[in-house]
């Protein structure tokens, strides 16, 4: 296997300068959750189950930067054992330091390697890679290291960079290199004031204070953005090629409320849209919405499995557990999994209070007809938890 990619000195040399992401250290564990970043959540947003816990837990953030994921992944995932690896030796230096200030890092290993050597470190149930494909020169060889390095029923997290949403982008990335700009910190403040100085109703410092102003305040964010040395970007369609050819199952969006088809269409155009294949509304999002700068999104190895809970024996049999990544339980107000308010009934509290105590009882010994929840009721209110992902189902035989 090649261990090298011809992106890699120029990748590690503008990393090493500007590690990312640049967000501060801090004491203690990260604040809330990223529920794709917690095993049992994101499992159970791809197969519709929660993972057998007695499964030895092998975590692989791959391209971890300055490690906020890793730490993250560490702290979420108490029972895993994590490993981190990137090429840039100060994007490590960063992430040691963040989860040593942080408390995770006897949970971690740092290695100091290319994803292509993922194989080399064992198998893995979870791999997270986020922005980290689209800065090599050979995207599919990383993709396929990553796949080689999934476990049979593993599941990767992969985040992309999209087309159509980062076309201001490309444009001062072009202008930039032209003008000969240095990827450095000089370089930082020429294109800072180059942006600025745009005409006033120029639509790329208009697209560059509306979206990525916030983002980009810190130097190496910017420079992240408009001076990185390697980068390809992806149509749906060159992404799904990419997909196509490693192995790997498409799963879904992990931002999957970006692609629904009734925050753009109403009336005949949703109907007609709602008609056809996945892909092809998926690529309708697309072409209507012009804010899509990456996709991010789960591929699998097979075998997975697939429940939808329609059987009524299989969902009593089941047990139930909250979903760890909810923000005020207990409690009837509460943030759900994509920190979006959700609001509890009493019926809804007190079933989940419930599973809380007897996270290991069939949910069949919930159901209470004295104090009116029946069998039947019973399994409607959770598969309605279960939708709005409050808690997650487990089947009794694995
Ligand atoms: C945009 S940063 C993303 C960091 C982190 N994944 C995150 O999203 O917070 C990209 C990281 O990928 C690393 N990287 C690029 N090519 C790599 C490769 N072939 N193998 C391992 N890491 C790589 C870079 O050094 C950099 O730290």
């Amino acid at each position: 296997m090649t261990t090298a990619d011809s992106a890699t000195p120029r990748v590690r040399d503008f990393y090493n300068r500007f590690p990312y992401p640049p967000d501060p250290l801090q004491d203690g564990p990260p604040p809330g959750y990223n529920w794709r970043w917690c095993y049992a959540t994101a499992y159970s947003h791809c197969t519709g189950r929660a993972p057998d816990p007695h499964q030895p837990l092998r975590i692989l953030d791959a391209g971890c930067g300055s490690g906020v994921s890793s730490d993250y992944l560490a702290h979420l995932n108490p029972a895993a054992q994590v490993t981190a690896l990137d090429i840039s030796p100060q994007a490590l230096a960063v992430a040691q330091e963040r989860l040593r200030r942080s408390g995770g890092e006897q949970r971690i290993r740092f290695h100091c390697v290319s994803l292509l050597e993922a194989p080399s470190l064992g198998r893995f149930q979870l791999i997270n890679s986020v922005g980290v494909l689209h800065h090599m020169g050979d995207p599919a060889a990383g993709l396929g290291a990553l796949a080689m390095a999934l476990a049979e029923g593993g599941i990767l997290h992969l985040f992309l960079y999209g087309d159509g949403g980062r076309w201001e982008i490309h444009r001062t990335q072009h202008a930039l290199r032209l003008l000969g700009i240095q990827v450095d910190g000089t370089g930082v403040q020429f294109a800072r004031q180059l942006i600025a100085r745009l005409p006033e109703h120029n639509r790329i410092r208009q697209r560059h204070q509306q979206r990525w102003a916030l983002d980009t305040v810190n130097d190496a964010a910017f420079a992240d953005m408009y001076l990185h040395p390697q980068e390809t970007s992806y149509t749906l369609e060159r992404l799904f090629q990419l997909v196509e050819g490693c192995g790997l199952e498409f799963l879904g969006f992990s931002n999957p409320r970006s692609w629904q088809l009734d925050a753009l269409l109403q009336g005949e155009a949703l109907e007609r849209a709602r008609a056809l294949p996945d892909r092809q509304q998926w690529q309708l999002v697309e072409a209507l919405d012009t804010d899509i700068s990456h996709f991010e999104f789960f591929l699998g190895k097979p075998p997975l499995p697939a429940h939808t809970w329609s059987s009524d024996e299989d969902l009593w049999a089941a047990t139930a557990q909250l979903n760890p990544c909810l923000w005020g339980w207990p409690g009837s107000r509460l943030l759900g999994p994509d920190l979006e308010p959700v609001d509890l009934d009493q019926e809804d509290v007190s079933l989940l209070k419930a599973i809380d105590e007897a996270p290991s009882q069939p949910l069949r010994h919930l159901a209470d007809p004295a104090g009116g929840r029946s069998e039947q009721g019973l399994g409607e209110q959770v598969r309605a938890l279960w939708r709005r992902r409050l808690v997650l189902l487990r089947p009794t035989i694995h």
